[in-house]
């Protein structure tokens, strides 16, 4: 059954039982009230006819008179009367009446008689056993039912409150939790692969619980896609994996006759010949595509190889050492690379040599003009950081989310496997890379990548 449902359900019977639960109430008030001027009118009519008995008897008219006017200060009392057996009413408080005719009955039993808006209590007069008239007093009930009134109007207030409540708690626990929570049902209903990357949105003024709820489902929903991409990339990455380690096997062969061929033919060319200079170029595609075999196979590894604890300044220093010629040729200044110099990390040093290399050559790349490289090592908690910060070109804010993606390259001769294979190399050393550019708040254009690798402790 619906939430709704089952408020209203509870909400219909909460009401009835109010209403049950006033209704006894005021049934029960006006049985009591009933009882007790009954009984307030049966002591006083009963005192009366006690008093008349006397004065009935020698036919005093004056007590009698005086007996009743003693009623009249009595509460709610409207008339009193007494009435001899030949019906004469010899004593009235409404003098007027006195010695008219009463035209009801002697009561020979006590009477107590509810009307609408009256009480008439009776008593016989009885001297010696026999009935000598009657004393009647009449009750106004204005007060009583002024005093039902006045509850069923406070019940009846009551019951309006609490249905408004009733209602404002209702419409408070739709806005913030019933339509809430059907929004995140269909929203979670309609997760598919397309709409992975959009938000829950829950509309209106969601409780705080709700909003947690929906919130972990959005970042239950992005550790799903960063699976999802993990896992693509992964078999994607495996299965190329599998033919390209084939495949470079295979052209790696033919290659390694050709280079041979093409040495034997230019060992008896002279070398100022048009033909020698056709064979260098062949030799020198030869050696590219070599090149680039090598850095696809080692993009295939699973594994890296033997580790040792080395500090990154010395593989920063070996791989400058490698690239200074170019440096000098493109007017690129590299920093004094200084900070955390003391720190080591565990990792194979000719693997993040090459990451290194990759990141390095990208920078050289990056920068047409002269320029500036400048690279830090800094500690964050438990890694140490390489951070290589060029004044290039910059990545445009639609490549970056991309550049990390096997072949993809945005320069003529790119293979674009660099970043990808210096990713793959950081994370199995239980790394991380990062890649941001052209920086807005500074206004500045340029490359900067971190990589952090668990320092060795102790
Ligand atoms: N420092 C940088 N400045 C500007 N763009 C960069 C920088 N580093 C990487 N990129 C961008 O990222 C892309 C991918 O880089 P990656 O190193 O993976 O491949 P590549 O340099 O194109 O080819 P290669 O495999 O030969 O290195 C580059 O083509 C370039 O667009
Ligand atoms: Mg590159």
């Amino acid at each position: 059954m619906p939430l709704q449902s089952k408020i209203i359900i509870f909400f219909a019977f909460f009401l009835s039982i109010i209403v049950f639960q006033w209704a006894f109430f005021i049934s029960h008030e006006e049985k009591v009230l009933k009882e007790e001027m009954a009984a307030r009118g049966s002591v006083l009519v009963k005192t009366l006819a006690e008093l008349s008995r006397e004065p009935l008897l020698n036919f005093q008219i004056s007590r009698l008179e005086m007996q009743i006017d003693s009623l009249k200060k009595e509460k709610d009392v409207l008339y009193a009367r007494v009435v001899n057996s030949e019906f004469l009413v010899l004593a009235d408080t409404r003098r007027e009446q006195e010695g008219w005719i009463y035209s009801g009955t002697i009561a020979l039993i006590p009477e107590i008689i509810f009307e609408e808006r009256m009480l008439t209590v009776r008593e016989p007069v009885i001297i010696m056993d026999s009935i000598y008239g009657m004393a009647e007093i009449v009750f106004s009930l204005d007060s009583f039912l002024n005093k039902i009134n006045r509850s069923k109007m406070l019940f009846i207030v009551i019951f309006i409150s609490e249905l408004l409540l009733g209602i404002a708690f209702a419409l408070f626990l739709e806005i913030q939790v019933i339509r809430p929570l059907h929004k995140i049902a269909s929203g979670v209903e309609k997760i598919s692969a397309d709409s992975i990357n959009k938000s829950l949105t829950v509309p209106g003024l969601p409780s705080m619980e709700i909003l947690k709820v929906s919130k972990a489902i959005d970042n239950m929903r992005d550790k799903l896609r960063k699976n999802q991409d993990q896992l693509v990339s992964k078999t994607r990455l495996a299965t190329m994996g599998k033919i390209g380690f084939n495949l470079a096997h295979e052209i790696r062969n033919p290659l390694e006759a050709i280079s041979g061929a093409v040495e034997i033919l230019s060992s008896g060319i002279e070398d100022s010949s048009q033909e020698y200079s056709y064979l260098e170029i062949i030799k020198e595609e030869i050696n590219n595509l070599n090149d680039y075999l090598t850095e696809f196979l080692e993009f295939t590894k699973s594994e890296p190889g033997h580790r040792i604890d080395i500090r990154p300044s010395e593989l920063i220093h070996d791989s400058l050492l490698l690239l200074g010629p170019l440096l000098k040729k493109h007017k690129i200044e590299v920093s004094d690379y200084s900070g955390y110099l003391q720190g080591l990390w565990h990792v194979d040093p000719s693997q993040m040599k090459r990451v290194i290399l990759n990141i390095l050559i990208n920078s050289i790349e990056a920068i047409s003009g002269p320029g500036r490289i400048d690279i830090s090592i800094n500690l964050y908690e438990s890694s140490l950081g390489l951070t290589i910060n060029d004044t290039g070109c910059g990545i445009i804010p639609e490549n970056i989310d991309g550049v990390f993606d096997p072949y993809f390259s945005t320069k003529k001769n790119g293979s674009g496997i660099g970043l990808a294979l210096s990713r793959k190399i950081v994370e199995q050393h239980e790394g991380s890379i990062s890649i941001s550019s052209n920086d807005v708040i500074t206004n500045t254009t340029g490359t900067s990548v971190i990589i952090k690798i668990p320092i060795v402790e102790g």
